[in-house]
């Protein structure tokens, strides 16, 4: 493509984008697509030669919308939302377009220093103590699986990569029970087993219960094993649950053991004050992770990833072959902070969201989630068939359609969650709550305005009616 038909179509990509925005809330919102649908319109074999663009853009429309899912739709409730923004579109479009691989300082300087600056404005806005440094990951799951892998090395005084584990004692790391898989994944990765996964019960208002925390790490270094690292969650992914930071991260403290705190939705809320307390205790924390690319407006993937002492992450993580050594640079090299040697240009996106909104239209959003959230449950918890499982965490809670009369609630409120999105005016997922299933409804959609939950809570009613209506 030479460059005058790339500026043509790069123009032709704008405004495709703008008309998607401004009609997504006409499509359904989750894909109503059949599996091996889409697949089969495909051709078998790549083309021997180069398609037309304008064919190409056309078969993205024609053969691939329809089974696209609509996360930047207003009634998108599923989930936690993945948002992206206009100003993070248009920086998104730039850093693809210079394509800089930033894994070194000297390999792109600005992108490293950018990167730095952006999350101590970050830390700022979320109010964290100034003494944690940060770097940006491509997910939480893999800023988690960096702190488990820290954990390790520490408890094992950074043996753990050279020696590998098996002539080691067991290496163990605490969670609760509402904890995200992310963390059990890690533990896989970093070569710890599911086994050595210790969850904690946790106390009636669904954080990890401290001193169940502290009996089980006693017992195990009395075991002969090697307690490593407490995994806190603020703002679990199936309920929204909260552990209490404080209480914990005295017991890590108390106990020798690395703290690390996964907020993945919950951190962005931070940026408003009356919110802060959720952190009280942070100061103890190792590490804390947060995904702008959650509620931040900034479009996948963009996870802040904050440490204490990136000495021993880097030298949990950092490894400098002579093919990437470089002369007289003195900045840091954030590829050794990550696991991917190769990072994208991730900064450039944050810092045209927080420049072109500013912080306080960016905690308005959020406010307005929350408050849409509580309204809603309100008027389900007002409802005579409706039961309000989980009260308002944020923008999540947790709820079910429960008549009298009716036995199966678990399969009745499978059957209506799949009513819904089969309807597709609105979009929300399922959860288990002490053992029940129950509806997850999450609001955090940037476009998402009082008529869409207008508009769910009249979807949900008139679903419901109509399932227990069915012969
Ligand atoms: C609490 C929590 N932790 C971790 C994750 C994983 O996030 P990522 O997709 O960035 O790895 C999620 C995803 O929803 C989450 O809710």
């Amino acid at each position: 493509m030479d460059r005058k038909t790339f500026r043509n179509w790069a123009h032709r990509a704008a405004d495709w984008s703008a008309d998607y925005l401004e009609h997504v809330h006409e499509k359904p919102v989750r894909a109503q697509t059949k599996p091996g649908e889409i697949a089969a319109k495909l051709p078998a074999t790549p083309p021997e030669f180069g398609d037309d663009m304008e064919q190409i853009i056309q078969d993205v429309d024609r053969l691939l919308m329809p089974g696209m899912t609509h996360w930047q739709h207003p009634r998108f409730f599923a989930y936690f939302p993945a948002n992206s923004s206009p100003p993070s579109v248009i920086a998104e479009y730039l850093t693809a377009t210079m394509a800089a691989q930033c894994m070194l300082w000297q390999t792109s300087p600005a992108a490293t220093e950018l990167e730095t600056h952006v999350l101590a404005w970050l830390r700022q806005m979320i109010g964290l103590p100034d003494d944690f440094q940060a770097v940006i990951q491509d997910s939480a799951s893999s800023a988690t699986l960096a702190a488990i892998l820290t954990a390790r090395e520490q408890a094992l005084s950074f043996r753990g990569n050279n020696d590998g584990l098996a002539d080691h004692p067991a290496v163990r790391v605490y969670c609760s029970a509402q904890a995200h898989s992310s963390i059990d994944k890690a533990i896989w990765i970093a070569g710890i087993g599911q086994k050595n996964l210790v969850k904690i019960e946790t106390y009636p208002d669904n954080g990890m219960n401290a001193a169940a925390l502290e009996h089980a790490i006693e017992a195990d270094r009395a075991n002969g094993t090697y307690p490593a690292a407490v995994i806190a969650t603020v703002g679990s992914t199936s309920i929204g649950a909260m552990d209490d930071l404080r209480t914990i991260g005295e017991v890590a403290q108390r106990q020798g053991l690395y703290f690390h705190i996964d907020a993945a939705w919950a951190g962005s809320a931070l940026i408003c004050e009356e919110y802060r307390h959720l952190i009280d205790g942070v100061d103890l924390a190792d590490s804390f992770v947060f995904n702008p690319h959650k509620w931040l407006l900034t479009n996948f993937d963009c996870t802040a990833h904050f440490v204490k002492d990136p000495k021993a992450l880097v030298q949990t993580l950092g490894i400098q072959p002579d093919y990437l050594k470089t002369q007289g640079a003195a900045g840091y090299n954030y590829s050794e902070w990550s696991i991917p040697l190769g990072r994208r240009f991730r900064a450039l996106k944050l810092w045209f969201v927080i420049r072109s909104y500013g912080v306080s239209a960016l905690r308005q959003i959020i406010r307005n989630h929350i408050s849409m959230a509580e309204s809603l449950a309100s008027w389900i918890d007002a409802h005579p068939h409706f039961e309000l499982t989980t009260r308002p965490s944020l923008s999540l809670f947790t709820f079910r359609y429960a008549p009298k009369g009716e036995s199966d609630l678990d399969e009745l409120n499978a059957k209506l969650v799949q009513a819904i999105n089969d309807d597709g005016r609105i979009y929300l997922t399922q959860t288990r709550y002490q053992n029940d299933y129950v509806i997850r409804f999450s609001v955090g959609q940037l476009y998402t305005a009082d008529r869409d939950i207008e508009l769910a809570w009249n979807v949900i009613q008139e679903l419901a009616g109509a399932i227990t209506a069915a012969p």
